[in-house]
C-alpha cells in the first residue's frame, strides 16, 4: 500500500493534526491511520465506499506559501540554543521538521525538540517508522532549506567531505535545497587549518554561513571567534535565503517605505540636514521587494544605491515626502523609517542670502513640518493594515517609543538607540526594541540588513494573522 502523505492539507488542519499526533507520540501519518481506523470502526467500514465529499467548491482563498525549513541539530554546548532557534523560525510561519545528530541527543533530547517543533524529531537512518513514513530522501527533499546549527567542527568536516553514515549527513548529502550552516566551536577548532579548509570548501560548494560570531566561550575565561549566531540572526538569514529559494510571503502585499533624510531649503544654496544614512530604510525596502511585495520607497537625498526590485521617488524636503506618500497609496504596509526634519525655514530665500558687513546674521523663524507618520496613521479612508515608525532616541528609549506609538495612533514601533556612542546612526548595525501595545520585545543587536529581514518576517506573519 502506498504510504500517506499529509502535505497536501491545509495548514490549520495540519496544526490540528500535527498537535494531536505529538500527544499521543505518533508520526502525522500514523495519526491519519488511527483517525481513518476509527472512523471506519464506528460508522461500519461500508461508509468509506459511500461517503461522498461536500460538491460545493468552497472560495479559493489564495493558498498561503508554507516554507519548509529542516533543523539539523549538531552535537555542540549550542544545541540547546537551537530549540529557541525552532521557536523563532515557527513565529515567522515556516513548517519546521528537526533531525538531531547522535552527539546532538548529549545535549538536547528528542522529546525537546519535537515538542517544540510540533512532531517527532528525527535521529535515526535505520529507523524503520521513520524510514516508512518520511524517510532520509524526503527530508532531504521535502525542505526549501536546511539550516544546520549548530554545525561542528566535526559536522562540517563531514559535510564536506561527503559522508553520509548518519540521518543528518544523508540528508544533506541527498539534498538539493540550500544549506545555511551556523558554526558553533571552540575559537582554537574554528581557526584550525582543517577546519577552516573545510569551511572554504564547503562555501565554494555553495553552502551559506551565517556566524561564528565574536564573544564568550561555554568554557570559563575562554572568548573569540566561534560562538553560534544567537536564534533571531539565524533565522533572519534563513528569511533572506528562503526568499531568494522563492519563498515570497509578501507576494501581493504593496508595501510604501520613507527612508533617509529630508533637506529643508534656507535658500536656492543651504538647507537644513540629518546624518540620516537610509541604510535601513533602503534595506527594508530592498527585504520587502525580496519577499515579493509590490515597493514603493520614498527616499530623502541619500548617498546610497536605490534598493533593487523597489519603485524609487526621490525627495528632497518633508512636504515632497508627504506628497509623494499620498500618491503610493493605498497599501497593505507602511514603515516610516525617514528622519524627517521636525521644523523647516518658514519662508526660505528665493534668492541666496548674502552676507553683508555690519549686519547682523539672519536670524531663521522655523515652523513645523507635516508629521507623515502621524497623518497616514490616522486617515480615515485607505489607512494601511499595518503603519509602523521609528522611535531614534538617545535616553529613556522604550519610554518614548510607547509615548510616540499612541500620539501617532501608529502600530508598532522600531525603537533604537541613536546616541552617538552606539554608532547606529550612519553604522551597519542596529539594535532594535519591537514596541506594540501588547509589549515589548527587544532583538539582539544585529545587521541593518538582518533587522529588514527580521521586519520583513513579522509584517508577513501579522498579515496572514489578520487575514485568518
Ligand atoms: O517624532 P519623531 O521624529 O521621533 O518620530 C519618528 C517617526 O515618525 C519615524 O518613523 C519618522 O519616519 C516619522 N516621522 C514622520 N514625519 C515627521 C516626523 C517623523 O513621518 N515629520
Amino acid at each position: 500500500m502506498a504510504s500517506l502523505t499529509v502535505r497536501q492539507l491545509d495548514e490549520k488542519l495540519k496544526k490540528l493534526l500535527r498537535l494531536r499526533a505529538a500527544r499521543h507520540g505518533r508520526s502525522m501519518e500514523d495519526e491519519v491511520r488511527t483517525i481513518l481506523r476509527a472512523a471506519a470502526d464506528e460508522a461500519g467500514r461500508e461508509a468509506l465506499e459511500t461517503f461522498q465529499p461536500p460538491s460545493k467548491t468552497p472560495a479559493r482563498a489564495a493558498a498561503p506559501v508554507t516554507r519548509r525549513v529542516l533543523v539539523v541539530i549538531g552535537g555542540g554546548i549550542a544545541a540547546y540554543k537551537s530549540l529557541d532557534l525552532i521557536r523563532r523560525l515557527k513565529e515567522r510561519g515556516i513548517a519546521v521538521r528537526c533531525v538531531l545528530t547522535k552527539a546532538a541527543e548529549q545535549f538536547v533530547t528528542p522529546l525537546s525538540a519535537g515538542a517544540i517543533v510540533g512532531e517527532r524529531a528525527f535521529t535515526d537512518l535505520f529507523d524503520r517508522d521513520s524510514e516508512f513514513d518520511v524517510g532520509h530522501i524526503r527530508l532531504a527533499r521535502e525542505a526549501d532549506l536546511i539550516v544546520v546549527a549548530p554545525a561542528t567542527a566535526d559536522l562540517m568536516a563531514k559535510i564536506a567531505g561527503g559522508h553520509a553514515d548518519d540521518l543528518a549527513t544523508a540528508v544533506l548529502l541527498a539534498t538539493g535545497a540550500k544549506v545555511l550552516l551556523a558554526p558553533a566551536m571552540n575559537p582554537h577548532m574554528w581557526a584550525n587549518k582543517a577546519t577552516q579548509r573545510n569551511a572554504a570548501q564547503l562555501a565554494a560548494d555553495g553552502f551559506a554561513f551565517v556566524g561564528p560570531n565574536e564573544g564568550e566561550m561555554a568554557e570559563a575565561g575562554e572568548r573569540g571567534l566561534g560562538r553560534m549566531a544567537e536564534p533571531l540572526e539565524i533565522a533572519a538569514a534563513a528569511d533572506k535565503w528562503l526568499a531568494s529559494a522563492g519563498a515570497q510571503p509578501l507576494k501581493g502585499r504593496r508595501v510604501l517605505v520613507t527612508s533617509g533624510p529630508t533637506h529643508e531649503p534656507i535658500d536656492p544654496v543651504r538647507y537644513i540636514a540629518n546624518r540620516s544614512s537610509g541604510k535601513q530604510g533602503h534595506a527594508i525596502a530592498a527585504a520587502a521587494a525580496r519577499a515579493g511585495a509590490d515597493v514603493t520607497l520614498v527616499s530623502g537625498p541619500v548617498n546610497i544605491p536605490d534598493p533593487p526590485g523597489a519603485t524609487v521617488v526621490h525627495v528632497e524636503s518633508a512636504r515632497d515626502m508627504l506628497r509623494a506618500v499620498e500618491r503610493a497609496m493605498p497599501v497593505d504596509v507602511a514603515i516610516f523609517a525617514a528622519a524627517v526634519a521636525d521644523w523647516r525655514v518658514d519662508a526660505a530665500g528665493g534668492q541666496k542670502i548674502k552676507k553683508k558687513p555690519g549686519q547682523a546674521a539672519p536670524a531663521l523663524a522655523l515652523v513645523e513640518n507635516p508629521d507623515i507618520l502621524a497623518t497616514v496613521a490616522h486617515r480615515k479612508s485607505q489607512r494601511p493594515k499595518l503603519v509602523i515608525g521609528f522611535a531614534a532616541e538617545t535616553e529613556n528609549v522604550v519610554a518614548h517609543a510607547k509615548d510616540k506609538l499612541a500620539r501617532k495612533g501608529c502600530d508598532w514601533i522600531l525603537a533604537n538607540d541613536v546616541s552617538p556612542e552606539t554608532g547606529i546612526m550612519g553604522g551597519d548595525r542596529n539594535t532594535i526594541q519591537l514596541v506594540r501595545a501588547s509589549g515589548v520585545e527587544p532583538w539582539p543587536p544585529q545587521s541593518k540588513d538582518d533587522v529588514a529581514a527580521t521586519l520583513v518576517a513579522r509584517i508577513a506573519e501579522e498579515l496572514e494573522e489578520k487575514k485568518a
